[in-house]
């Protein structure tokens, strides 16, 4: 049986999913019952202003305990993480947000016997000898970016947990995520929300990818109301923990391209791929995600033309608003 989630931490809260996430969780569960926390002060006024804020790093065990203690709280979701093209530029920081942070996030749950903890995944647990198409759940994991090796090493330690210290803790690979709040920031994936503001701003877009790069996305309602569902399963019923595929479309940037032009028609896009592709050739371009159907019931509801369609009607009146980049 789990437990009841009552006092939610979320490390991590100003991030492109934890900004939207903490807003989800506090209309969820109660404002006063969701503290976001992050090394930055939150910029989004409504995750601003919707409830609790504290300063936690989460490389800094004392730093998460001060926070569990002060609230009592019983919830982690962990959404800090150096991306996959920063953590390249970056490795042993990779290393130390990624890896630190997740085995103090653990530790945490062990000592003061949380009810849930949550610790995101990524398509970036692949690499090149991972059947690339429909990419099954349970497959061959070896990574070739540092992001990557953080990211099954982490799986490999929630599962640990799970076993040897009954810790409650589940996790979702997620795919790129395209979100009109929040910008990500050192992804592979980046491209596919830059693109949509500088439509908006420019008209044009230089992509870092080539045209014909096919990668797992998702929109950000069907990231959270995915986050979620998993977070609220019956935990007797999930074979797996933190290691779900997770998946909604796959597209190029030259479809994507495509999309945008059905309602800007002469948006134009330019291509100069840089040290991203080659972290993108490695990820698959498409993912089987029905163990995620079969164990918790996912199934998205965007479609790629959907998904834009949303992102330029917010982008726009942001824009015209003289918002763009303060929502
Ligand atoms: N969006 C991430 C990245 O590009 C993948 O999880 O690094």
């Amino acid at each position: 049986m789990s437990k009841e989630m009552k006092n939610i931490l979320v490390i991590g809260a100003c991030g492109q999913i934890g900004s939207e996430l903490t807003v989800e969780l506090r209309n969820r569960y109660g404002a006063g019952n969701v503290v976001a926390a992050d090394i930055k002060e939150p910029k989004n006024k409504e995750l601003a202003k919707s409830g609790p804020f504290e300063y936690v790093d989460v490389t800094q065990r004392a730093s998460i305990d001060t926070i569990i203690k002060k609230y009592g709280i019983d919830t982690i979701y962990n959404m800090a993480a150096i991306l996959s093209a920063k953590g390249e530029q970056n490795p042993q920081l990779c290393w130390d947000v990624n890896i630190g942070g997740v085995i103090n996030v653990l530790q945490a749950a062990v000592d003061y016997d949380m009810a849930r903890v949550i610790i995101p995944s990524s398509i970036a647990a692949f690499g090149p000898d991972t059947p690339r198409q429909n990419t099954p759940n349970d497959t061959i994991l070896r990574p070739t970016t540092m992001y990557g090796v953080t990211k099954v090493c982490g799986e490999r330690l929630c599962d640990y947990y799970v076993q040897h210290f009954g810790v409650d803790v589940r996790g979702l690979r997620y795919p790129g995520i395209i979100s009109s709040k929040t910008l990500p920031g050192g992804g592979t994936t980046d491209y596919a929300v830059e693109i949509f503001y500088k439509a908006i701003e420019e008209g044009k877009y230089t992509c870092f990818l080539r045209k014909d790069t096919r990668l797992p996305m998702m929109y950000m309602p069907d990231c959270i109301r995915a986050t979620i569902m998993l977070a609220e399963a019956d935990f007797d019923k999930l074979h797996h923990h933190n290691d779900f595929n997770l998946a909604a479309f796959s597209f190029t940037p030259a479809e994507l391209v495509q999309s945008i032009k059905k309602y800007i028609p002469d948006f134009k896009c330019n291509y100069a791929p840089d040290y991203r592709q080659q972290i993108a050739d490695s990820w698959p371009t498409s993912i089987d995600d029905s163990v995620a159907r079969e164990e918790w019931g996912w199934s998205p509801q965007w479609t790629l033309d959907e998904m834009t369609k949303d992102m330029l009607e917010k982008l726009s009146a942001r824009h015209k608003a003289g918002k763009l980049y303060n929502p």
